[in-house]
């Protein structure tokens, strides 16, 4: 139980005998759930300073607590992939190029293996980046350079030859690298029954030089430098709590190669807080829980937040909460967000 529902408790029972008290826990309660969901509202690129456009204004509203999830609204692609009516519209290449990638990420048990591969992917190619780089991040690296090869993208090998087949086709319809992966992370994670339909943006300029190194986080970690080494990508702790629950979809292969395949939850097609559950209470046979996200669990600053997506009611507060810091993971590094396109409502709705 968090402190302040004790205190509701206590409270509720004197109420009556000491008025302006209701409104004191109200206020209690109100400070105690902005810290259970303390998001960053850090800025970042262009959006620092300078004259805002008009997306620009609304990219800038989503960093800084706007809704990062998408509202129904879908689209209907006006001609052919490569037909002129389709190469005068915006959207209608990312159409097809999202039909493709449902077709590889939903599968007969939620989502699947290319998906828990896309939403990684997206990931670590936008987390070379931190607040004192002057370059890396979601610029698509990652499949541009040998970025690869490096011991910490082992296991995204499958999911890098789809992602570049897939730029193979649509780059000459002006889709980025960059694009194409955090689309995928997207696209990918709304294929996973429970995965909210985040919000989507091209226009990303691609950039083939490897990323800084020493930028993505270890199995084996400590908790506080987990969270240092998020807080200097603009992520708070909350912030970090809410995207490892990307791991209700994932499989490990490389911890313990002894086990490949093992889940880190039980249910690994289905977007769900079981993973914050099973960190805390599996003993580590069925599933297997990194000892990173056991530490982060289980550390003073981090275990409210966990136990508040690990509770009930957790995934109606931590769908959103993802969704908004995956947001800002896709947006890290980028320069340009100010010219960015929006393209949501080509991604496929929740289901
Ligand atoms: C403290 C931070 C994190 C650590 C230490 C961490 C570590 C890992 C490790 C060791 C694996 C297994 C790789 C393998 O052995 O095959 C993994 C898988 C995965 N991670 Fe993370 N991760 C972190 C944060 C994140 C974040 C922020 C996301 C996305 C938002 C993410 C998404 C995934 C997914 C989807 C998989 C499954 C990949 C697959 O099944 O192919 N992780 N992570
Ligand atoms: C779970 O087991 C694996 C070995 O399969 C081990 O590497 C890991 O540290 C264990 N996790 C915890 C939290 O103890």
């Amino acid at each position: 139980m968090k402190p302040s529902t004790l205190l509701m408790g206590l409270c509720a029972t004197q109420a009556l005998a000491m008025p302006g008290m209701e409104s004191a826990m109200a206020e209690i309660q109100a400070r105690d759930d902005f810290f259970l969901e303390a998001r960053s509202t850090d800025l970042l690129g262009d959006l620092i300073g300078g004259v805002l456009t008009a997306v620009g204004n609304i990219i800038k509203a989503i960093l800084q607590g706007s809704s990062a999830v998408g509202d129904g609204a879908t689209y209907t692609a006006p001609g052919s992939l490569g037909s002129d009516a389709c190469k005068n519209d915006a959207l209608c290449a990312w159409s097809y190029i999202v039909k493709d990638m449902s077709t590889a990420f939903v599968g007969a048990v939620g989502c699947t293996d290319a998906a828990r591969g896309a939403i990684r992917q997206g990931f670590h190619d936008a987390s070379t980046w931190d607040k004192n780089s002057p370059y890396g991040g979601a610029d698509g690296s990652l499949l541009l350079s040998d970025e690869l090869t490096r011991p910490e993208n082992r296991g995204l090998g499958a999911i890098g030859d789809q992602t570049k087949a897939w730029y193979n086709t649509y780059n000459q319809y002006g889709l980025s690298m960059a694009d194409i992966i955090q689309t995928a992370a997207k696209v990918a994670v709304v294929s996973c029954p429970g995965g909210p339909r985040i919000r989507a943006f091209a226009g990303r300029r691609d950039d083939s030089r490897a990323g800084p190194t020493d930028m993505l986080p270890s199995p084996f970690q400590d908790a506080q430098s987990l969270i240092d080494l998020f807080v200097a990508k603009t992520f708070s702790a909350a912030d970090l709590i809410a995207l490892l629950g990307a791991h209700s979809t994932s499989k490990q292969n490389f911890v313990d190669p002894s086990r490949a395949g093992t889940p880190q939850d039980s249910d690994p097609g289905v977007w769900d807080t079981r993973f914050y559950s099973e960190t805390l209470t599996s003993d580590n046979t069925t599933i297997l829980v990194f000892p990173s996200d056991r530490n982060l669990a289980t550390f003073s600053q981090t275990r409210a937040q966990w136990n508040s997506f690990a509770g009930a009611g957790g995934q109606i507060r931590w769908a959103p909460a993802f969704a908004s810091a995956y947001f800002r993971m896709s947006m890290l590094g980028v320069d340009n967000m100010n010219q960015l396109t929006e393209i949501t409502r080509v991604i496929p709705l929740p289901r």
